[in-house]
């Protein structure tokens, strides 16, 4: 599954308050292998279970029992874990799974405002550029795409007009060329831009 990964501070890792084993001194890899040793208090499972349910029950007055459950598709037990490893695998603060790489695409574009800049490379995903060339002035989106071949083009581009989101890829598709995504990072930050990496190829 894609896994949007927003960076900044490092999440604070749930096995921190779990009483068994020696939680504190497993090594992050460890932690992750077994989803972040959340163990099952019931059963002792060491990896978490999976919960088919969509809905969750309510009481009388329609109040949720329990209030931090409402329905499977964002709140899902399972999912919440495999997000906060992920999360901690990237360094990120909070980690999103969706059920495809369009929809993490689309939730990203959905959050910018009519008159938002995005600058992408004229070489990325097919199904995404051409979504973002048919789609974005319906949605008032400004979009401008730079030739990823090009010296200093990246930064050129973004620079020309304030931009919103600059959206890159890596691997891309269909080169699988890696990008500097520190430098990418730095021509956001510098015009007040979120970087996107988009690295749902090799998932
Ligand atoms: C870079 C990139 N983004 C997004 C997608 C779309 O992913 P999905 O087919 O899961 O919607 C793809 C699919 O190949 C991709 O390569």
């Amino acid at each position: 599954m894609p896994c949007l990964s927003l960076r900044g501070t490092r999440f604070s890792a749930a096995w921190e308050t779990t009483s068994y084993g020696q939680q504190g001194k497993l090594a992050s890899e460890t932690l992750n292998a077994q989803a972040l040793r959340q163990i099952d208090a019931q059963t002792g499972g060491l990896t978490p279970g999976i919960f088919p349910s969509t809905t969750y029950v309510r009481d009388s007055d329609y109040e949720l029992i329990d209030p931090g459950h409402s329905y499977g598709r964002d709140e899902n037990p399972g999912f919440v874990v495999a997000e906060k490893v992920l999360a901690e695998l990237e360094g990120g603060e909070a980690g999103l799974l969706f059920s495809s790489g369009m929809s993490a695409a689309m939730a990203i574009i959905q959050s910018l405002k009519p008159g938002d800049r995005i600058v992408a490379p004229r070489i990325m995903y097919w199904g995404l550029r051409k979504w973002l060339v048919v789609f974005c002035e319906q949605w008032g989106l400004a979009l401008d795409l730079f030739d990823p071949s090009a010296p200093d083009a990246l930064a050129r581009t973004v620079e020309q007009a304030k931009t919103r989101l600059l959206w890159m890829e890596s691997p891309c598709n269909p080169t699988w060329d890696v990008i500097d995504i520190s430098a990418a990072a730095d021509v956001a930050q510098g015009a007040g831009a979120t970087l996107v990496v988009d690295s749902t190829i090799p998932t």
